[in-house]
């Protein structure tokens, strides 16, 4: 598949400060000369900051990384993670159309995004806030079918729970991560057959859906606020520098 720039460009880009001096502890990992490997973390971030990857944005990270335009150029438009087109304001969604999705229930899913979002993928609603795209497995194929929203997985979903979801996500609340049937995780629907030990000491939800609940990043567009910046490899280099 052909992918190009999208025709409608911002005219600049910019990382918030605190996506900026993430940016650079990224870069800091890498050794002198070696900073174009941080080129798939730098596009990636500046995707969670802006919904999509824009020409601006491709441009001001080569230029971060003292790299070739089309090097950049190149690694944005290879990636399929990498949205090249505008996305939804409130959230994009990824159906996973791969076997164990199909089987359950994919295309169903993929008519509820048809039929509430845009007939075509990557195209935007009439309202501007959502978009979608069918996606290769996502790796949850014991919650099949399931869906990537923002930075986290909806599983075990039917058609109305996904409609549910898009007319809740539209209303301005953002509906708990996770299974979606009751489970916990990915243990038989039944309820944990073995270490049922481990039963004990639960949070209220799994761990990514705890996580995503306590952060409240689920459909956020990032900006280097959510978290602290942890970059012990920072220190280390100063001591280094110290002692050498
Ligand atoms: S087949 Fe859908 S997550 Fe693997």
């Amino acid at each position: 598949m052909l992918r190009r720039l999208h025709p409608d460009q911002p005219q600049s880009f910019a990382f918030t400060p605190a996506n900026q001096a993430w940016a650079e502890a990224q870069i800091a990992k890498y050794p002198e000369g070696r900073q174009a490997s941080a080129i798939i973390p730098l596009l990636w971030r500046a995707q969670e900051q802006e919904g999509w990857l824009t020409r601006p944005a491709i441009e001001a990270v080569a230029e971060m990384l003292g790299m070739a335009y089309i090097r950049a150029l190149e690694v944005a438009t290879f990636y399929f993670m990498f949205q090249l087109a505008p996305v939804g304001s409130v959230a994009h969604i990824q159906i996973c159309g791969t076997l164990s999705c199909m089987i359950c229930g994919a295309e169903d899913l993929i008519g509820v995004c048809k039929e509430k979002i845009a007939a075509a993928p990557h195209t935007l609603s009439a309202d501007g806030k959502f978009s979608w795209e069918e996606v290769e497995c996502l790796g949850a194929c014991a919650n099949a079918p399931m869906a990537q929203i923002g930075k986290d997985y909806y599983e075990d979903l039917t058609a109305d729970k996904l409609r549910q979801i898009i007319d809740d996500l539209s209303a301005g609340t953002v509906p708990v991560p996770g299974p979606q049937n009751g489970r916990y995780a990915a243990e038989p629907a039944s309820g944990l057959t073995s270490l049922t030990d481990a039963e004990s000491g639960r949070t209220q939800y799994n761990a990514s859906a705890q996580l995503a609940t306590d952060i409240g990043d689920t459909v956020k567009r990032i900006d280097g606020t959510e978290v602290p910046l942890v970059a012990p490899w920072l220190t280390k280099s100063a001591r280094a520098a110290q002692k050498g």
